[in-house]
């Protein structure tokens, strides 16, 4: 086993592991240490990695199958990588700044999702993320007994449909998304969901892809679920992650939401990402 070492973040669910080097096959012993630091540490960061989309691919290879990306094409001979991309001159606006859990609407969204920090910009760019069980623990006990009894209606069209937000999408965009008719689809998941893994209980729910409550009507749904996103990324429940060149980042869609910042124009931003499969999301 090759030993690591994590260093935790204030917030306490993020952090640091120092010691492994992911461009290098990883024995059984140390990946099921890495599953369980990364149950304890939901955003954890690998910091001074050398990787391109070849080793990433093999890295995420070892801790499971592959999620299904849909809406932005994968790089051509890494099926299961694709690029986040910003030139220096772009305009578009930013892609994924609004607060999401990755592919929330699938019927078995990603667990995990992968993040290599290929050119940072030297200012900017940082993700945030919010803590999903905090901010389940922080609703009061009635209220959370009501959620637990409802389902969120989670879709991709307003960002990947006819009429979303990337078909009316500016000329300068570098990504290569994709929008389709298969995003009006949608998919019920439970407003609070039970991790499959660490079995605690966590707010599912977020701001993009969850565009009602099942069963209420319209006005009914947006009063709480804009309730639930402001509670969701109160600031007591972020954490700002800074990028720096060789950093991967690996977080965890079932019990954090996420968004990418700007503040880098004039620079350009690569990332590759990719994505680990989950499981249909579970009631708690
Ligand atoms: C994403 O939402 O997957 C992108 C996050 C980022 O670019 O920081």
């Amino acid at each position: 086993m090759t030993d690591f070492v994590l260093e935790p973040a204030a917030c306490g669910y993020a952090a640091t592991l120092h010691g492994l080097d992911l461009a290098q096959p990883l024995d059984e012993a140390t990946l099921v240490r890495l599953r369980a630091a990364w149950r304890d540490y939901p955003v954890l960061c690998f910091a001074g990695q050398d990787l391109d989309p070849a080793r990433l691919q093999a890295f995420g290879a070892q801790l499971g199958p592959f999620g299904d990306d849909p809406y932005v094409a994968a790089l051509p001979g890494f099926p299961h990588v694709i690029e986040v991309r910003r030139e220096a001159r772009e305009t578009a606006p930013i892609f994924g700044s609004q607060w999401h859990s990755d592919w929330s609407f699938q019927a078995t969204p990603p667990s995990a999702t992968l993040l290599y920090g290929a050119e940072v910009p030297p200012l900017g760019g940082d993700t945030l993320f919010a803590n999903g069980y905090a901010a389940c623990a922080g609703l009061s006990a009635d209220f959370r007994a009501w959620l637990k009894t409802r389902h969120g209606v989670h879709s991709a069209a307003p960002s990947y449909g006819p009429q979303g937000l990337f078909a009316r999408d500016d000329a300068t965009r570098s990504m290569r998304i994709i929008v389709s008719a298969d995003a009006e689809r949608s998919e019920r998941h439970p407003v609070i969901r039970r991790h499959a893994e660490s079995g605690r209980e966590t707010l599912y729910v977020n701001h993009v892809y969850t565009v009602g409550i099942e069963g209420l009507r319209q006005d009914e749904s947006r009063a709480i679920l804009d309730y639930l996103f402001a509670h969701f990324t109160r600031p007591e429940y972020q954490y700002r992650h800074r990028w720096q060149p060789g950093s991967l980042l690996m977080w965890d869609n079932r019990c954090v939401i996420h968004l990418a910042t700007g503040g880098y124009e004039g620079h350009r931003r690569l990332m590759y990402r990719s994505t680990l499969a989950g499981e249909r999301p579970l009631p708690a």
